[in-house]
């Protein structure tokens, strides 16, 4: 970590952070984490944050809550915070589905899954967070119109997300196939990496009935 982020993670982490614990599950408690009751957008696999942090900042009616695995990312997101003044930001440290499940039902407002790990190999497809059974458990927390929003640079893993995303009973499809890409999606490293490689990017938004 540079040493901005190791200072941001020491000085933010205990008014911005939340430790998501292995094991039995943590109930979460949105309005205390936040300190108020507003619209709340869910960001998994949040990476260095600069997603989150932007579409925050233009949003303050909504608070964002960014959950990561990796640390130098998590510190990142917080310095982004500090330097940009955003107090509707939240960042959770740990796995993105233990998280989830310690939500209320209904609770969320959108969830955004926006460059997740493609995990190429078939023998790998297990681990994808879209899967079937992941996106009835995200499903289940957005509230009723609440928006699932994913985007990903792999063909393959767009093609088997929309067969996924379609399957699901509660979900409708916003835009009838794959979305126009949205501006307020702000372009991540993974994008333009993606675009200088020639490889197009799909974006899906599907909201709950
Ligand atoms: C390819 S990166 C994309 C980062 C970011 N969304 C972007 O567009 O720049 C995927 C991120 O998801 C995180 N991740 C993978 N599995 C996760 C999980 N189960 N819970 C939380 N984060 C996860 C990884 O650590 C990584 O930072």
């Amino acid at each position: 970590m540079s040493g901005r982020q190791t200072d941001a993670l020491d000085r933010l982490w205990h008014a911005y952070g939340l430790d998501v614990p292995d094991g039995p599950v943590q109930p979460v408690d949105l309005a205390g984490l936040f300190g108020r009751r507003a619209p709340v957008v869910l960001e998994i696999g949040s990476g260095m944050g600069d997603s989150t942090a932007a579409m925050a900042a233009v949003d303050p009616d909504r608070d964002y809550l960014a959950v990561e695995v990796h640390t130098p990312g998590i510190a990142n997101l917080l310095d982004l915070v500090d330097r940009c003044g955003l107090g509707n930001v939240r960042v959770a440290q740990g796995d993105a589905l233990d998280l989830v499940r310690g939500l209320s039902e209904g609770v969320l407002d959108a969830v955004h899954v926006f460059f997740p790990d493609p995990w190429p190999k078939a023998r790998h497809h297990k681990r994808r967070i879209i899967q079937p059974a992941h996106v009835a458990l995200l499903r289940s927390r957005l509230t009723s119109g609440g928006t699932l929003h994913c985007a990903t640079d792999w063909a393959e893993y767009a093609d088997g997300m929309r067969q996924t995303l379609d399957a699901d009973p509660e979900l409708v499809d916003a835009y009838g196939g794959f979305a126009p890409r949205p501006a307020h999606r702000p372009v991540t490293k993974f994008e333009r990496r993606a675009l200088t490689a020639g490889r197009p990017v799909a974006d899906l938004i599907y909201r709950r009935r």
